[in-house]
């Protein structure tokens, strides 16, 4: 299967062993859960077995001779002219011999002439500005990574919903309500993305209904750590959010710890995680290749993933 792939050897390796960057297939998963669990990054499998169905071609991954992947990059098609890049890792023991670099490439020949679109860690944002072709820096807002190992409790959270809502957990007839609801938060189509959302082992969704239309949505899903994992959750009105979320973290029990990424300018999502106790642990750089990707972060309490989509 493999679309592209070249064979390298790291520059300071005393082994002889190859590598080469390969598309990734859902085989491969895994063995990529491993890497992000020993890196420590509270990824979701099913949700990268998601994005991966939505672009086949959209993830790379580095593997030797003998069949061990050992990094991995992504450049997932969100839309016909929108990529979004992450995943970018190296298992630590094999850093620094060039084949971050290589898969890398890999991914930015599938971007091709489309804009893209990133979130860098800390340390990482001038390698991406100056010398990867990212050069526009997002000023509105940073994406925060918001975690605890403790439980978080629902209680903390208010029950409360305006007249005429009802909190549904989504069905199929659900979805095309969902699918324009997310069109107006997003400002593009991400239909095949949600559906399979909506249907990943590990995760519950819940749909806020105003008179037959969609106001709101959120999804929880286990990672590969083993905690919740709140993502998307959009709502046109915080109340509905708090609800949701109420909703989402009483709907997974049997967790260890809690996660949910949010943009610094929605202080209503701030205000959320005061609420759960959840400590804001690290903001992340949002970077765009040829222009600024904008969305109503008002109505974002949570974002989808931080690797794969912008929003
Ligand atoms: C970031 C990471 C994937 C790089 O992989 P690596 O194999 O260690 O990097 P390489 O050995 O290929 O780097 C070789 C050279 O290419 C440069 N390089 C690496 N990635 C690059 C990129 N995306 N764009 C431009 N240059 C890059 C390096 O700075 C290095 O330059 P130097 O020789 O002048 O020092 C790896 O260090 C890692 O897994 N880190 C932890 C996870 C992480 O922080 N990921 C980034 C999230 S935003």
């Amino acid at each position: 299967m493999p679309v592209r792939s070249s064979n390298i050897v790291p520059k300071n390796s005393d082994a002889k062993s190859h590598y080469r960057v390969r598309h990734m297939t859902h085989e491969d998963l895994p063995q990529l859960m491993e890497i992000r669990r020993e890196l420590k990054v509270h990824d979701v499998e099913s949700c990268i077995d998601s994005w991966l169905t939505v672009d086949p071609q959209g993830i790379n991954v580095v593997e030797s001779e003998g069949g061990e992947i050992v990094g991995a990059c992504s450049a997932i098609r969100n839309s016909e002219d929108i990529c979004f890049m992450g995943l970018y890792c190296i298992r630590p023991k094999f850093q620094g011999s060039g084949l971050g670099i290589h898969v890398w490439n890999a991914c930015m020949d599938h971007v091709g002439p489309m804009n893209a679109s990133l979130n860098a860690v800390p340390g990482k944002m001038e390698l991406y500005r100056d010398k990867s072709g990212f050069p526009i820096v997002e000023t509105e807002f940073m994406c925060q990574k918001n975690y605890t190992s403790e439980p978080v409790d629902p209680n903390n959270l208010s029950n409360i919903i305006p007249q005429g809502v009802t909190i549904e957990s989504v069905q199929e007839y659900h979805l095309p309500a969902l699918f324009d609801y997310d069109f107006s938060i997003v400002g593009y189509e991400r239909k095949l993305a949600l559906a399979l959302n909506c249907q990943e082992e590990n995760s519950r969704t819940f749909v806020a209904v105003k008179n037959g239309s969609c106001i709101g949505f959120g999804t929880i899903k286990r990672t590969c750590l083993g905690a919740g994992r709140v993502g998307p959750l959009y709502a046109d009105d915080p109340v509905v959010a708090e609800v949701l979320l109420k909703r989402l973290i009483m709907s997974m029990p049997l967790v260890t710890g809690f996660v949910m990424n949010t943009v610094s300018n929605n202080m209503t999502a701030r205000r959320l995680l005061k609420k759960l106790a959840v400590p804001l642990k690290e903001e992340l750089t949002r970077m765009y290749r040829k222009e600024k990707l904008s969305a109503d972060t008002k109505k974002i309490f949570a974002l989808y993933e931080l690797n794969l989509a912008p929003f």
